[in-house]
Formats: structure tokens, C-alpha cells, sequence
């Protein structure tokens, strides 16, 4: 079957078709993102306005290229998955409603995915091993950091959330008070990098919130304080950007790795995965592979697809509607606080 996926959560307009055989392997033939990332620059973060307005100019030719590039007619496709949510309203209701109408008009069975699935289904994009339940996924964005129990295909149970930041948004605010612009995970990553190659070692200690807690919750936003005062405290600051970027980054990762471990100890795991835009970070990536993949099924997704894309929604798409059919598309609604069920 041939699947069009479509994502508009926040600040990326992505079409993407996939296509299914009848083993059920899976085959991506677009992933085209139009990314808002140089629009939301100037402001050091996503207007959700501006990014509504961007979605509604992008969104046609965004599908059209998708399935231009796949050379697919749009008579082939067999389902439509689109993100309901969570994410910013205006712009899930850009994809919603073209995805609808496109269903409508083309006589398509139409699915409602959370983005948060989609993350998570990103892993099942052609995995490298298999896939066992039960498998715990650490799903980290700039809007979450969750640690969600996976105990079959779309059956979830949330064992952790961050009590007030993301570790996406860890990354960005940080990154915004060190003056290094949005988004703050890819550049706070390699002045890391640059840091821990030149072989120094930093004396900078950074606190990890809620590491030792009897629970699988997050916070971050302490960390973020911690480190504004740090810099208020030291005019040298400038000069070792590098340095309080290591000793941020790997407060952050310490967190999510231990926290994972300990989880799945607990909920004695037999897959762990990673998921969402921070899943790309090099460092994150190399700890858990040193520290879980002995022990455990270890994965993450290809690197095109860890930030927002629509292979994950198209994906998370084919899995719920082998499982679950699809309902009257008609009472199909955004939500931007949707909850994964
Ligand atoms: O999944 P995503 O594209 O959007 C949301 O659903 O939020 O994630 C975006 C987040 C941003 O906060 C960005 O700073 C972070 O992912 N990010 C990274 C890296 N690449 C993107 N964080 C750490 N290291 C990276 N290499
Ligand atoms: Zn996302």
C-alpha cells in the first residue's frame, strides 16, 4: 500500500510517501520538509503565527513535490495519516484541514496520528534489529521528554515526563542566554564535541535535577538557572563558551541516560529506543550505545528522521491502521494537548 503522510505541528511543513509491501516492509519513497528554521531565527524561537502562515503557503507544494518525486499519482495512495497533535494549533490545523479535504475529495480513508507516536514509530522505519516489547522508548523534542513503556504496537503507558522543560527546550534556552542563537541542540552539541576533542578537562560543575528522585520524572528548568547564574558569576564567560557547553550538555545526557537505565531495570525491558529532534545529538547517541546496547535491544532512527518529518507520521500511520482501522474522518479534530493513548 502507498501511505501519505503529513506533518505541520510546528515549524516544518513535511509530506512524505511511504510505501508498504504485503510482508509488511516499508519503503520510503519522499521525505520533503520545508523548514521555517531561518524564518524563526530572528525572533530565537517559533512565532506560532508566523509558523501557521508559513504551513498554509507550504502545504500544497510540499504534498505536490512528495508526490511528484515518488512519481506516485495521487489515485495510487491508499491512505492519508496526518499529525492531530500536540503541537501548535493554528499550525496542526493547517495539516489537518488540507489532509481532510484532500481525503474528501480523492475518496481516501484518513487517519489522526499524535506526533509523539509519530516520534516514536520513527524507530520502525526499517530497524536494524527487532523490535521486543516490552521496549521503552525516551522520546526527547523541544516540546517533550517523556519515557513512555511500549508494550505492543500503539499500547503505551507514560512512566516519566519533565515537570516544566523539554530537553529540547534545555538546549535551545541555554544556547539563547550563551548567544548562540535557535535551535540551540545542534550548536551546543559541537562546541561539545570541540571541547571534550581538545582534551581539556573542565572543572564546571553543573547539578542534575531529580537524578536520585524514586520516580522517572525530568526537570530541566533548574539546570537552565544554574547555568544563568554561573555566567552572571563569570565575566571570563566568552571565552570558555565551549567548555559551559560541555559541562551543559553533559548534565543533560547523564539525566536521560541514567534515568532511562534505572526505568528499565524496573520494567525489566527487553528494547530500548530513542526518539525526537535531540535523539540526533552525537554524544546522547554514543552514551546509550556504551552504556545499554549489552544488555538491551538498542536503537535509534536514521538522522533524517529524528526532528519533526512526515516518514514518522506515515509510518505511525500504517502500524494504527493495521491495528486499529480507521474512524468516520469527519470527527477528526486537532488537539493540541492530545495525550498518547
Ligand atoms: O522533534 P523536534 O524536531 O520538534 C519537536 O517536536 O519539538 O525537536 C526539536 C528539538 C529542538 O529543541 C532542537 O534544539 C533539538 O530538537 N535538537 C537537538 C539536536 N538537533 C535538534 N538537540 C541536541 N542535539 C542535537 N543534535
Ligand atoms: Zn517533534
Amino acid at each position: 500500500m502507498y501511505i501519505l503522510g503529513i506533518e505541520t505541528s510546528c515549524d516544518e511543513t513535511a509530506a512524505s510517501i511511504i510505501q508498504v509491501n504485503s510482508s509488511g516492509k516499508l519503503t520510503v519513497l519522499t521525505n520533503i520538509i520545508s523548514s521555517q528554521i531561518e524564518i524563526h531565527k530572528k525572533y530565537g524561537g517559533v512565532i506560532p503565527e508566523v509558523a501557521a502562515r508559513e504551513h498554509v503557503l507550504n502545504i500544497l507544494p510540499v504534498i505536490n513535490e512528495s508526490l511528484a518525486k515518488a512519481k506516485i499519482d495521487y489515485k495510487k495512495i491508499d491512505l492519508i495519516a496526518v499529525t492531530k497533535g500536540p503541537g501548535l494549533i493554528t499550525s496542526l490545523i493547517t495539516g489537518l484541514e488540507t489532509a481532510k479535504t484532500l481525503a474528501y475529495a480523492w475518496k481516501k480513508p484518513l487517519i489522526g496520528i499524535n506526533h509523539i507516536e509519530g516520534h516514536i514509530y520513527s524507530n520502525f522505519i526499517n530497524p536494524s534489529k527487532p523490535i521486543k516489547f516490552p521496549a521503552l522508548v525516551l522520546t526527547v523534542s523541544g516540546g517533550h521528554t517523556i519515557l513512555v513503556l511500549m508494550l505492543g504496537h500503539n499500547k503505551y503507558k507514560i512512566i516519566g515526563e519533565t515537570l516544566d522543560d523539554a530537553a529540547g527546550e534545555a538546549y535551545d534556552k541555554g544556547a539563547k542566554m550563551l548567544g548562540l542563537g535557535y535551535p540551540g541542540g545542534p550548536i551546543i552539541s559541537k562546541l561539545a564535541i570541540e571541547y571534550k576533542n581538545s582534551g581539556q578537562s573542565s572543572t564546571l560543575k553543573l547539578p542534575r535535577p531529580m537524578l536520585n528522585v524514586n520516580n522517572f520524572n525530568f526537570s530541566f528548568s533548574g539546570l537552565k538557572t544554574s547555568l544563568l547564574y554561573k555566567l552572571k558569576k563569570d565575566n571570563n564567560w566568552p571565552n570558555r563558551i565551549n567548555e559551559y557547553c560541555f559541562a551543559y550538555e553533559e548534565a543533560i545526557i547523564e539525566i536521560l541516560v541514567k534515568k532511562t537505565l534505572k526505568a528499565a531495570t524496573k520494567y525489566k525491558i527487553k528494547t530500548i529506543m530513542l526518539a525526537g529532534g535531540v535523539s540526533a545529538n552525537k554524544e546522547l547517541r554514543e552514551e546509550f550505545k556504551l552504556k545499554l546496547s549489552k544488555k538491551y535491544h538498542f536503537l535509534v532512527p536514521a538522522l533524517d528522521h529524528t526532528t519533526d518529518n512526515a516518514v514518522m507520521i506515515a509510518t505511525a500511520g500504517y502500524y494504527r491502521y493495521k491495528n486499529k482501522g480507521v474512524k468516520n474522518r469527519s470527527n477528526l479534530k486537532v488537539d493540541s494537548n492530545l495525550k498518547l493513548q
